[in-house]
């Protein structure tokens, strides 16, 4: 685990309210796809967490969609600013040696973490995007995207690509696609309809979520959601990413 002070390399706009930061870890870090950091800013008590989209040896970059206060101070930061950074963290998601075929549904600021997937697995095995975004102006990450066999983007307005959701370009190409296993990260919303519309298939489906967190090493459990056996799971330590019936969405 790397705990510590960051460069920051680059940080610039890549989309409208989107931005792409790369900083330098002092010493490589080795990060599986799906996992994420919790990035210190200056003033700001509590780290953010942000999914890692690429990790190359001692660079690392992450994409954040400024929200509030914190992601606002982040997009201010420049080249040679430090940041104090916690990475890597979370389980990740894992694709099984028999899973060839590999759907990837996301939505918003979860394409992000499926950028690491396609990074990880584009090659070795055949991936079907389907990523959806509010509309053309918030497409971004385009030629991360297009690794893979195949890739459908998707916008509410129909600006660009389908018009329509990610889940449901991803429905109209299930039956010729048939895909060994889904992968999604998206918001709440999203991860519903991709629960109703795979329900009685025969796919497994794992999901990344995203809960308020505090430590991000699961030591002070703001991020507990509940599995659906009854009994509490931490988002930040036994996921984020979770099989879907696994949890309650
Ligand atoms: C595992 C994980 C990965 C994430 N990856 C990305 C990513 O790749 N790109 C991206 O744009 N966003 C990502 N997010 C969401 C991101 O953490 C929040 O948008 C961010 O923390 C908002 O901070 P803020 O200070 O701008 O907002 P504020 O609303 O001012 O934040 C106040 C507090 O609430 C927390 N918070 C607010 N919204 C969220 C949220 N949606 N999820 C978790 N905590 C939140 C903040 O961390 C902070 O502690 C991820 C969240 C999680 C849990
Ligand atoms: S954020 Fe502290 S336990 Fe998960």
């Amino acid at each position: 685990m790397y705990e510590g002070s960051v460069t920051v390399l680059e940080n610039r706009p890549i989309a409208e309210g989107i931005f792409s930061l790369t900083f330098a870890t002092e010493g490589e870090v080795k990060v599986r796809c799906g996992q994420f950091c919790m990035v210190g800013i200056a003033g700001f008590p509590l780290r953010r967490p942000i999914a890692v989209c690429k990790a190359e040896g001692e660079r690392i970059t992450v994409c954040y969609q400024v929200k509030g206060e914190g992601t606002a101070a982040l997009s201010r930061k420049q080249q040679g600013d430090k940041l104090s950074v916690l990475l890597p963290l979370g389980n990740g998601f894992f694709v099984e040696e028999g899973e060839k075929k590999v759907a990837l549904v996301g939505g918003g600021v979860g394409i992000f973490p499926l950028i690491s997937v396609l990074r990880e697995y584009a090659g070795s095995k055949e991936i079907f995007s389907y990523m959806g975004f509010r509309t053309k102006a918030a497409v971004c990450m385009r030629y991360e995207l297009q690794r893979g066999e195949h890739l459908v983007l998707a916008t509410d307005d129909g600006s660009e690509g389908y018009h329509g959701t990610a889940v449901q370009a991803l429905m109209e190409d299930i039956d010729r696609v048939r895909p060994d296993v889904i992968l999604s990260c998206g918001p709440t919303p999203m991860l519903h309809a991709l629960k109703s519309a795979v329900a009685g298939r025969d796919i497994p489906v794992y999901v990344s979520l995203e809960e308020r967190m505090g430590c991000g090493i699961g030591a002070c459990l703001v991020c507990i959601c509940n599995r659906t056996d009854g009994s509490h799971a931490r988002v930040c330590k036994d996921g984020p990413v979770f099989g879907i019936g696994e949890v309650e969405i």
